[in-house]
């Protein structure tokens, strides 16, 4: 992750309360969440890596090394040490479907987990059902280095916005949050009619 990445989370961090991550592994990006956001993260992660990327490293160091890795890095951060971290770890589908069960919506939600087109579409379609109203959908990894990437936000995320990427630095995309003008023609208040 690079500068003008991280200094983007940091800023929409600053401004979000309810903040899950997909794909934390060691816990840079995280870092950036826990840090400046007033609020919560929830990291959620295999700690396993992705096929292909990442998981020969979880093979030749073991299980649990990037966990341990994570845990090292922001051990202050949580909640058991009075920090605003909680981590689930579990496969990405698997926890929203848990987390649609019994966990309010977030008001931010950063994917940075397998970036194979199939598993990104399955994220952007999993976890958007958890995004509250204005709530910012996010990625990492918008890039011809990740082209599943890049083909699943441009089919699912058809208005998307990217960073400006002058040098393939600048990666990450999000979808931009409908105005409050937008929610409310799409809402009616209750008890108002169509045409009132
Ligand atoms: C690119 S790394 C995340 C990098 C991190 N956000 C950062 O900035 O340092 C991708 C992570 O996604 C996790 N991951 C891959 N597939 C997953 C899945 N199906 N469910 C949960 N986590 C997954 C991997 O274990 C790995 O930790």
């Amino acid at each position: 992750m690079h500068a003008g990445e991280i200094d983007w989370l940091a800023e929409q961090a600053s401004c979000h309360k309810r903040i899950v991550e997909i794909g934390s592994w060691t816990g840079r990006s995280t870092r950036v969440l826990v840090d400046n956001t007033p609020g919560t993260v929830r990291a959620v992660d295999t700690w396993l890596g992705s096929p292909g990327d990442l998981d020969d490293v979880v093979a030749k160091n073991g299980r649990w090394w990037a966990f341990d890795q994570f845990r090292h890095n922001l051990d202050d951060a949580f909640e058991w040490n009075g920090g605003n971290l909680s981590v689930t770890c579990a496969d990405s589908l698997k926890a929203a479907a848990d987390f649609l069960l019994y966990q309010p919506p977030f008001d931010m939600i950063f994917i940075d987990a397998c970036h194979a087109y199939p598993a990104v579409c399955e994220d952007i379609k999993a976890w958007s059902k958890l995004l509250a109203p204005e709530g910012l959908l996010c990625g990492h990894d918008f890039t011809p280095r990740w082209s599943g990437v890049m083909q699943a936000v441009k089919e699912l995320v058809p208005d998307y916005c990217t960073m400006e990427n002058w040098n393939a630095e600048r990666t990450i995309w999000w979808k931009p949050s409908p105005t409050p003008a937008l929610i409310l023609a799409q809402e009616p208040p209750p008890g108002m009619e169509e045409g009132e």
